[in-house]
């Protein structure tokens, strides 16, 4: 996982997704935050859980969710923006778009059926509140997220699993974006 660091290119697609995070609050107070999935029971992001989602494999898509879908945005402005972030690569297609209310969530998963780089800007209404953790030479690594905008890569690659979760006690917005 590396932290893609603060630029032109990250703070415009921070500003567009301020603007699709803006319409999806007013979309929360009038109570239509969209598809809800989950919650599934207490959060399982600990490395016990990890353990036992290793012995079954593999798991590409987590089960285990506490987050909206984000329904309706200008996908084709969000695509340019992302793009912008690595022109050597192609944008294939837009790989999360959840909100996660306080104590949402989701478990451990690969994503191994698509393979590539994974792009996430992550947005969090407090500081220190959130994290992506992952599992990386043998090891559970804990990323807290800072308050606003942070941006991240990882590579989804065979035979390799790239085990990952979340968790936030805070509004938390999460726009995945995959490369080739
Ligand atoms: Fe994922």
């Amino acid at each position: 996982m590396i932290r893609i660091p603060i630029s032109a290119r990250t703070n415009n697609l921070g500003k567009v997704l301020d603007r699709v995070i803006a319409a999806h609050k007013l979309l929360r107070e009038q109570n239509n935050p969209g598809r809800l999935i989950g919650p599934a029971g207490e959060p399982k992001v600990e490395e016990s859980h990890l353990v036992e989602c290793r012995k079954k494999g593999d798991i590409v898509v987590s089960p285990e969710v506490y987050a909206h879908y984000i329904e309706q945005f200008d996908e084709g402005k969000v695509k340019g923006a992302a793009a912008a972030l690595f022109p050597n690569s192609t944008l294939k297609s837009i790989s999360g778009r959840f909100y996660y209310p306080p104590k949402g969530y989701m478990g451990w998963h690969t994503n191994s059926n698509m393979e590539g780089w994974r792009v996430y800007a992550t947005w969090a209404a407090e500081d220190k509140k959130s994290f992506f953790r992952y599992f990386h030479k043998n090891k559970v690594w804990t990323e807290w997220e800072d308050k606003g905008w942070n941006f991240r890569a990882f590579e989804v690659k065979k035979p390799n699993l790239y085990w990952h979760c979340v968790y936030t006690d805070c509004d938390r917005y999460s726009f995945g974006f995959r490369f080739q």
